[in-house]
């Protein structure tokens, strides 16, 4: 741990996007995993279509609910009744295992912490303390202070605009390649959590690091 300021993503990185699907895996029947990536899948294409727009901003709950709206009817043999038992999972999703220690392993080095994410302040607060961040955690960036989603610089600007930080003082933590291209493209330091073994993309903008969980953070990362 060598930066200044630790910053991460929310969904993917530190709390679970599937767990809110998993926790309901029986009742949904087989088609829960197509389900639970149509939902991501379209709850992100709404944040990059809205903001390429321009003017077009709707909060990320709202984009969350659109999107599984589509997600139901685009798998039929998920029964639609259980549109607010999904929803309100989304609220207290389950964070990975290693993130509670390391990110108190990071804070006890005297680094900043922080979240930054599309999410809005509403979800990403009550995620926070259902996961128990809250005590550690410096500040949590929501997008909706700006109004447009990642990878628009505005949302990367947040973070040294408001700790007065050089990016490159930042080392910016996330699971989804194209927010680390954003983030890389800003100047932060970035370190791609690949999670689940994913190809590399957008080659033009590179992680200083890959690690396969934040536990790798700890080692020197
Ligand atoms: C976030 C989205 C990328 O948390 O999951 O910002």
């Amino acid at each position: 741990m060598h930066h200044a300021a630790y910053v991460f993503d929310a969904y993917g990185t530190l709390f679970d996007v599937h767990a809110a699907v998993r926790r309901h895996a029986g009742e949904i029947g087989p088609d829960g995993q197509l389900l639970s990536e149509i939902w991501r899948a379209k709850q992100l294409e709404y944040s990059w279509v809205r903001t390429l727009m321009g003017g077009a901003y709707a909060d990320f709950w709202q984009l969350t609910e659109q999107a599984l709206d589509f997600a139901l009817r685009k798998v039929p043999s998920a029964d639609p009744a259980l549109r607010t038992k999904l929803l309100e999972a989304y609220w207290r999703l389950d964070c990975y295992p290693e993130v509670p220690a390391v990110l108190k392993a990071i804070k006890a080095s005297g680094a900043k912490l922080a979240i930054l994410s599309n999410g809005s302040p509403e979800m990403l607060g009550a995620a926070v303390k259902s996961a128990a961040l809250d005590q550690i955690l410096d500040d949590v960036f929501s997008v909706d202070a700006v109004k447009r989603f990642k990878t628009d610089p505005s949302v990367y600007d947040m973070v040294v605009t408001g700790w007065r930080l050089y990016p490159g003082a930042v080392s910016f933590q996330s699971s989804n390649r194209w927010d680390i291209a954003g983030a890389a493209k800003f100047g932060f330091r970035t370190v791609w959590i690949n999670r689940t073994n994913q190809p590399d993309e957008y080659r033009d903008f590179p992680p200083a690091l890959i690690l396969p969980s934040l536990e790798g953070l700890l080692a020197g990362g």
